[in-house]
């Protein structure tokens, strides 16, 4: 039964704006918020793209913006569009990133690889909640959500740009949560493992959907079912709405319980039947 039939719509009424919505993770949510309810703003890079899942779900409750998550006046524009068509802004989702030279080792890691990484996936992030903040603090409520990664938890083979912008998000949003907490506004990071996307198709250099869900699971912690964009927007949907209305200043992994293991310990193990 879907959101609209179920009469569970669980975003009724809200306003969201959501950096990278225009492909991958951000999509999958944009296109669960609007069925939840929601009336939402995509804010991206990809315009062509951005354009035309608007025009696909054919419904004046999403629109593009283009806005480079960099550039200040971007996302303050993005925030004064969402408020001036909808009212006000209810959800920050400041989801946008790159990974950057994947795998390098710090001593070639280039300045600009570095640099270029965390502008997009941390100063971009902040730059979302300033922006949301100055709307959402009159309000005296919001919710802002990042999504991090599972590298804000482990190392697992990611640039180190990429690992320290993500664990950067992490402190960010736990800093903010504090902050915001006194005017009603929640702030939450998501970190997923690895999950199918053009991001993960480009860094693994793999076009194939089936072989990267197979290389996944076959290190997955937890068996018998995949990691799957929905399983993101699904924990996004539940950070955004009413029902998370006490949770404040998490890391929500979802990873099946991936990072609490070390899986090397096994390799380890595999000396003693040598
Ligand atoms: N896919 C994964 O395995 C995975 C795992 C952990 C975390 N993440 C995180 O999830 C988020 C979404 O990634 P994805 O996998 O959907 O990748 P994606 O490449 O499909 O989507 C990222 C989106 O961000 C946009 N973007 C990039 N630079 C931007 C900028 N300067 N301004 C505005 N938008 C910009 C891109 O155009 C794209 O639409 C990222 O923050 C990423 O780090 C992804």
């Amino acid at each position: 039964m879907s959101a609209e039939t179920s009469g569970t719509k669980r975003l009724d009424g809200k306003v969201a704006l959501i950096t990278g919505g225009a492909s991958g993770l951000g999509e999958i949510t944009a296109r669960l918020f609007v069925k939840h309810g929601a009336k939402v703003v995509i804010g991206d890079i990809q315009d062509k793209l951005g354009h035309s899942l608007c025009q696909e779900l054919g419904t004046a409750n999403i629109s593009y913006v283009h806005c480079d998550v960099t550039c200040e006046s971007d996302v303050e524009n993005a925030v004064k569009l969402a408020v001036s068509k909808h009212g006000k802004l209810d959800i920050m989702f400041n989801n946008a990133g790159i990974m950057g030279e994947n795998e390098v080792k710090v001593s070639e890691t280039s300045l600009k690889d570095f640099k270029t990484v965390l502008d997009v996936n941390v100063l971009g992030a902040f730059l979302g909640a300033k922006h949301a903040a100055r709307v959402m603090v009159p309000a005296k409520k919001g919710c802002i959500l990042f999504t991090a990664s599972l590298a804000s938890k482990i190392c697992y083979g990611n640039s180190h740009s990429y690992k320290s912008s993500k664990v950067a998000v992490v402190g960010l949003a736990k800093s903010l949560s504090v902050e915001l907490g006194e005017h009603g506004i929640r702030v939450n990071c998501i970190s997923p493992h690895a999950i199918f996307t053009p991001m993960f198709q480009k860094t693994l250099r793999l076009q194939d959907k089936k072989k990267g869900e197979e290389m996944v699971s076959a290190s997955a912690v937890l068996k018998g079912t995949l990691l799957e964009p929905e399983d993101f927007a699904n924990a996004a949907l539940f950070l955004a709405s009413d029902e998370a209305k006490f949770v404040s200043g998490v890391n929500l992994t979802i990873d099946g319980g991936y990072s609490l293991t070390n899986q090397s310990w096994k390799t380890g193990l595999s000396v003693l039947s040598q």
